[in-house]
Formats: C-alpha cells, sequence, structure tokens
C-alpha cells in the first residue's frame, strides 16, 4: 500500500545489507512513520513481544524472519549448534504473543525448512527464501480475500442504490496488520479503488488504540472516507441503521469457525446480530487452527500490562507523544487482548479460497485437505 506516494509493505529483508530486516515501527503511527532495522532474532522477538509490528498475519512473518536472522548469525559465527539455536529462538519467538496462530504456524514452517538442511550455510540460504516465501503467499491471500470479499460490499451497494456502504470495523485488520492489503480492510480497499462509495466506521479500540492510531490512519492514507468512533458506539450505529456491514480480522479461527480477535470484537458480533446484520471475519489460512475445535474453552487469550489500560498516550500540543494516567493511581486492571466470536455469530468467514459459512463443514468445503481423516482433493467454493 501507499504512504505518501510511496509503496511499502510491512516487513522487508534490506536489498544492501544481508542480515538486516526492515519493520514499520508501528508504536509511532500515526504521528512519525518510522522505519526500524531488525538485526537479531532478539531484536525481532522484542519487535513482536513489545508490538512494534502486530496483527496476526504480519507476527508470523515477522517471526519468519526472525528465524532467518538465527540462521544468518548462526551461519557467520560457523556455528556447529545452528539447527540447536534455530529451535531455541523459535521457542522464545512462539512465547511472545500467545494468541495469534500465525505465529506459531510460520515458526513451525521454517523449522520444517531448517530440519531438511545439512549447514548453517544451507540453512541461512534456504530460511531466507522460506521467509520470503511465507509474506508472498500471504500477501497473495490478502488480495484474495479483498476480491473476494469485493462482492459482500457490490451487493449492499447496488441494494442501496449506490449510496455510501456503511462497513464497521474493530481494531486494525488493515494493511499494518498484515504483509499487505490487510484482510478486513482488503475488501474494503478494493471496493474503493472499484469506485463504489464506502464508509468505515473505524472502533478506536482500546486500550492500545490500534483503530485510532492506525485504521485511521491507513484509510486516510488511501483516501477511503471514515469515521472514528468510541469502542462503545457500535451498538448504538446498528440501531440507527448506519451500519450495513460489520468486518473484522481474527487472529485465530478455529476448525468449527469460532474467531479470537481483538477484544471487544464478541460484543460487536452480539450487537449485530440482534440489529440482524452481517458479521463477516476476515481471515488468511494461516490463522485457521486446525487442531482446535471450541475457540471459547481452548484458545489461549493473551494478558497484557496493566499500565496499558490505566495510561492513554497522545500527541501533546507541544508536538511530544506523552502517556497519560486516567485512572486513580492505586486502581488495578484487567487487561484481556482478545475475545472469541462464537461461530453462530458470524455470517461467514471471508478466505482467499472464496467465502464459507462459519462451520466445520464451511471451512472444509474450501480447505478439503484439513478434513478428518484427511482426504484431500479440490477446494469446492461455496455460498
Ligand atoms: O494485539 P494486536 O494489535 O496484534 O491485535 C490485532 C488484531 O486483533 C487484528 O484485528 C487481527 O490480528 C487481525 S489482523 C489482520
Amino acid at each position: 500500500m501507499k504512504v505518501n506516494g510511496t509503496s511499502f509493505q510491512t516487513i522487508w529483508p534490506d536489498p544492501e545489507r544481508e542480515g538486516v530486516v526492515r519493520i514499520i515501527d508501528q508504536r509511532q503511527l500515526p504521528h512519525r512513520f518510522a522505519i526500524e532495522d531488525v538485526c537479531t532474532v532478539e531484536g525481532m522477538a522484542t519487535a513482536i513481544r513489545d508490538m512494534h509490528v502486530r496483527g496476526a498475519p504480519l507476527i508470523g512473518a515477522a517471526a519468519a524472519w526472525g528465524l532467518a536472522l538465527a540462521a544468518h548469525a548462526a551461519a557467520t559465527n560457523a556455528a556447529a549448534n545452528w539447527y540447536e539455536i534455530l529451535v531455541r529462538s523459535a521457542e522464545e519467538l512462539k512465547a511472545t504473543r500467545p494468541t495469534a496462530v500465525n505465529l506459531a504456524w510460520a515458526v513451525d514452517r521454517i523449522l520444517t525448512a531448517a530440519r531438511a538442511c545439512r549447514s548453517a550455510g544451507e540453512a541461512r540460504e534456504r530460511l531466507r527464501a522460506e521467509a520470503r516465501q511465507i509474506c508472498t503467499e500471504e500477501v497473495a491471500a490478502c488480495a484474495a480475500i479483498g476480491r473476494h470479499g469485493l462482492r459482500l460490499i457490490q451487493e449492499i451497494s447496488v441494494r442501496k442504490n449506490g449510496s455510501p456502504v456503511n462497513v464497521l470495523t474493530h481494531c486494525n485488520a488493515g494493511w499494518l496488520a498484515c504483509v499487505d492489503h490487510g484482510t478486513a480492510t482488503a475488501p474494503i480497499y478494493a471496493a474503493h479503488d472499484a469506485g463504489l462509495a464506502v464508509h468505515v466506521w473505524v472502533d478506536e479500540t482500546r486500550p492500545r488504540s490500534q483503530g485510532a492510531k492506525l485504521t485511521a490512519w491507513e484509510l486516510g492514507m488511501h483516501g477511503v472516507p471514515h469515521t472514528l468512533v468510541p469502542d462503545n458506539a457500535g451498538g448504538h450505529l446498528m440501531q440507527h441503521g448506519l451500519v450495513d456491514l460489520c468486518l473484522v480480522g481474527a487472529d485465530r479461527v478455529t476448525r468449527r469457525g469460532d474467531a479470537a480477535n481483538k477484544i471487544g470484537t464478541y460484543l460487536k458480533a452480539l450487537a449485530a446480530a440482534d440489529n440482524r446484520l452481517p458479521f463477516y471475519v476476515a481471515l488468511p489460512s494461516s490463522t485457521i487452527d486446525w487442531t482446535l475445535h471450541d475457540g471459547v474453552r481452548e484458545i489461549p487469550i493473551e494478558s497484557r500490562a496493566e499500565d496499558e489500560v490505566r495510561f492513554v498516550e497522545g500527541l501533546c500540543e507541544d508536538g511530544v507523544v506523552r502517556s497519560v494516567r486516567v485512572c486513580p493511581k492505586e486502581t488495578r486492571a484487567a487487561n484481556y487482548g482478545f475475545d472469541v466470536t462464537p461461530a453462530r455469530l458470524v455470517t461467514g468467514l471471508v478466505t482467499e479460497r472464496g467465502i464459507c459459512p462459519a462451520t466445520e463443514d464451511g471451512l472444509q468445503s474450501l480447505f478439503p485437505e484439513h478434513r478428518a481423516g484427511g482426504a484431500g482433493g479440490r477446494p469446492r467454493p461455496t455460498c
């Protein structure tokens, strides 16, 4: 996507310095667009844990590049125990953020590639290629989600005789959360680029304000009309006919279609159901955890620092970004990062292979290779 007219992805290897991976430091947005160099796997683990990079698909891509950096260092130091180093690094990366399954998915895929190597030098080349390939595939998946999801917006647009389609989204499931395009935003960008009138209600998404800081910024950069709303406004907007479609991302989706996403998503799904509004979850297949069934019971939910709730951060009149406490000094806070929307509240899942009902059969119609018993075959698009 473009930033002030220049195309960017969220993560890329420095073409001139082997052993350097570049990321957009999202902690500084929207006030400053800053690129950070990451040179070690430890640095990448910190970038993921402290949310320089965030969003499920991007966390996966970042972990893949982190392991490529570990392999680079092992080869440079001629480390005989290069494979053990990679396994240790993999564990460290997996522990950074527990909910987004893309992280473990990417780490396991890179380790599989490493196991096929006979030397640190070979692993350096192979892991770099694999990390690049993961990014290429994630970009293609998000572009396909955009093409499939566009249909949903087109249908509403026709019904409304071309009046703006109002989409409500939560958190940042945009290109900043992926390598490019976004998941929930991909159909929105596709609709906007196709000339459809679309307007986005952007949930501010406390406590880290990914909606206010990131979604608003990237929609603005792309010229998509949008309005920032407090997290609690969605139900009111829906009751008054101001929302046509809810479209959110996901951090982990179970084989039955339960979807973990940023805390507060479940409440939007409840309000959408009460108002008979379509509620879609957009995700690449790297977000599906085929080992889990019941999302509410089985998906691990990240608990983050209390101070993310107790403090808010913003740009002051003097141009300095500061953090201020919003509660009494002694007040304790709970900071669950995600919640799970049960499949029964999800109208459909928008994936790179098409749109399907949020059910085990629905997902398996698109991904037959994950049928229980392992029967493969070509995907059959549904709904
Ligand atoms: O805690 P974050 O900012 O990493 O959470 C991100 C989200 O919940 C996104 O909506 C989700 O990862 C979907 S990303 C395309």
